[in-house]
C-alpha cells in the first residue's frame, strides 16, 4: 500500500478539514486498518504534540503538502461537479482511486452517475470493507480491484458490465501519471480513449519538470526525496507547463484549462504539481 495513500488520508482527517464527511469517516478507517504505519499517522493527527512533529517533519522535507491535497481535492470536485451538472457527464472513471471519498460522495449525490474506480487489490479490499460499514456502497459506485501495469484498462473496462463506452466520461487520474514511465502514460490514455464511444473528458495531475529536467515539488527537500525512494514512490515523469498542450494533443486530448498555482487568495500551497482538465479527441 503506498505511502502517498496513506499520507493523502491524514490529510483529510486533518484539523480543519469537514467534520464527520464521508471523506473524513474513510480515511479514519482506513488509517486504522493499514498497519502499523496508518495507526502510527492516526495517532500522530489526532494529538495537537502528534500534529507539531508531522508539520515539523512535513516544513523540513515538503512545505504545504497536507493543504496541497485539499487544494487539489478542492479544485477536481468542483470541476466534475460542473460537468456532470452542466456538461451531461453520466460516468466517471477514476484511475489510481486509492482511498479518495470522492467516488463514494459523487454516487450518492449523482444517482444518474455511474463510478468506476481502479486501483490494487490490497487497496480495493480495505476500502470495499470500509464503504460497506459506512453503508456508502451505493449500485452505482463500482470497485475494481486491478493492476494496471499488468492489464490493459481498455480490457478491463469492456469487461466491467457496470461501465458502458456509450456513456459520455469523465476519466480522473489524481496523483498518478507521475509514477508512470512515458510509454506506459501513453498507453494508459490511448486506452481511455478506446475504451469510449461518447464525448471524453480527461482530468488529471502530473508533477511540473524543474530547471534540471527532474519531476518534483518546487519545495521539495531531500528527506522527501529518500522517503518516496525507500517506499518505492519516486515520481518518474513531468512535465513542463509550456510543453504540457503539445504533448497531450499528441496523446489525442486537447487542453482545456491547466490550473493556475498562484491564484487570488487560493494559491497552492505546496506548486509543482500539474492540475488540468482536457477532452479526447475523438477516436479516427
Ligand atoms: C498517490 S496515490 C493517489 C490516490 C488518489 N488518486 C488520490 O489522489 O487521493 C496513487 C494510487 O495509484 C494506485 N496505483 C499505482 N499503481 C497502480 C497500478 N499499476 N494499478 C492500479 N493502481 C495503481 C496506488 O495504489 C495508489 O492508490
Amino acid at each position: 500500500m503506498s505511502n502517498t495513500s496513506l499520507l493523502i488520508c491524514a490529510s483529510q482527517c486533518w484539523p480543519g478539514s469537514p467534520a464527520n464527511s464521508l471523506s473524513q469517516q474513510l480515511a479514519k478507517q482506513v488509517l486504522q486498518r493499514s498497519g502499523w504505519r496508518g495507526r502510527v499517522l492516526l495517532a500522530l493527527q489526532g494529538w495537537r504534540g502528534g500534529r507539531a512533529l508531522l508539520t515539523g517533519l512535513l516544513q523540513f522535507s515538503l512545505p504545504g503538502i497536507m493543504a496541497h491535497y485539499g487544494w487539489r481535492k478542492q479544485h477536481i470536485v468542483s470541476w466534475i461537479e460542473q460537468q456532470i451538472e452542466q456538461q451531461n457527464t453520466q460516468q466517471l472513471v477514476i484511475v489510481g482511486a486509492g482511498f479518495d471519498g470522492l467516488g463514494a460522495m459523487l454516487s450518492a449525490k449523482y444517482r444518474q452517475l455511474q463510478v468506476v474506480e481502479i486501483d490494487k487489490v490490497a487497496t480495493i479490499n480495505i476500502k470495499q470493507d470500509v464503504l460497506r460499514q459506512l453503508h456508502a456502497l451505493r449500485p452505482n459506485l463500482c470497485l475494481k480491484a486491478a493492476d494496471l501495469g499488468r492489464c490493459s484498462l481498455a480490457q478491463l473496462l469492456a469487461d466491467t458490465a457496470e461501465f458502458s463506452a456509450e456513456r459520455p466520461t469523465l476519466m480522473l487520474a489524481e496523483g498518478v501519471l507521475m509514477y508512470l514511465p512515458e510509454t506506459a502514460i501513453n498507453n494508459l490514455l490511448q486506452q481511455m480513449r478506446q475504451s469510449v464511444n461518447a464525448p471524453l473528458q480527461l482530468v488529471a495531475s502530473q508533477m511540473q519538470l524543474d530547471q534540471h529536467g527532474k519531476p518534483r515539488f518546487s519545495q521539495q527537500g531531500w528527506l522527501a526525496d529518500m522517503a518516496l525512494a525507500i517506499s518505492g514512490e519516486r515520481f518518474v515523469s513531468g512535465i513542463t507547463p509550456q510543453a504540457l498542450p503539445g504533448w497531450l494533443v499528441n496523446l489525442g486530448f486537447n487542453l482545456q484549462q491547466l490550473v493556475p498555482a498562484e491564484q487570488p487568495e487560493n494559491n497552492d500551497p505546496c506548486p509543482g504539481e500539474l492540475l488540468f482538465y482536457a477532452t479526447a479527441k475523438s477516436v479516427p
